[in-house]
């Protein structure tokens, strides 16, 4: 498996979007971009987060829960503590929420504008332990390029 230029997909990321500043549709795509770089997921999306739980938005993969509360799962987990959760197993991560049953590891990152939390980006693969230090490290740099567009937007997703 090879990994992706993340440094390249973040380039590819501010040409696609522009100067558009709908919320909505950078996010999706954002995640379309992603889903089409990253070998090896089979669910890659974002929940935004809605009061204090986090609700379903733009995804690639099969349908997935809704609402999450915050510290539920792993993307409550992450939601709550403001750390990425890099599971290489999510059959060991207590409280897990399987939306997929083929989803076997997990990396998922808080979006933060402004200290503020809007949300995660959730990423999913059928294989054991997908998501290395060095993938974390180019998938969280390009949440914070995702932060920075959707910071222009008077309603952030
Ligand atoms: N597995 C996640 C739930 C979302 S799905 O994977 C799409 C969790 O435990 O929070």
């Amino acid at each position: 498996m090879s990994d992706p230029d993340y440094k390249l997909l973040e380039s590819q990321l501010k040409a696609l979007v522009g100067d558009e500043t709908d919320a909505l549709a950078n996010a999706s795509n954002f995640i379309g971009l992603m889903f089409d770089a990253l070998e090896d997921v089979n669910w890659l999306g974002i929940y935004v987060l809605r009061g204090d739980e986090l609700v379903l938005g733009p995804y690639q993969g099969k349908t997935a829960c809704v609402r999450i509360a915050l510290g539920k799962g792993v993307c409550g987990t992450a939601a709550a503590t403001l750390q990425t959760q890099r599971v290489p197993d999510v059959h060991e991560f207590p409280g897990h929420i399987a939306c997929d049953v083929a989803s076997r590891s997990e990396i998922v990152v808080p979006l933060i504008i402004n200290d503020e939390l809007i949300g995660v980006l959730d990423i999913d693969s059928p294989s054991l332990d997908r998501f290395s230090a060095a993938d974390q490290d180019g998938i969280e740099s390009l949440c914070r390029a995702y932060c920075e567009i959707q910071s222009r937007s008077a309603t952030f997703i």
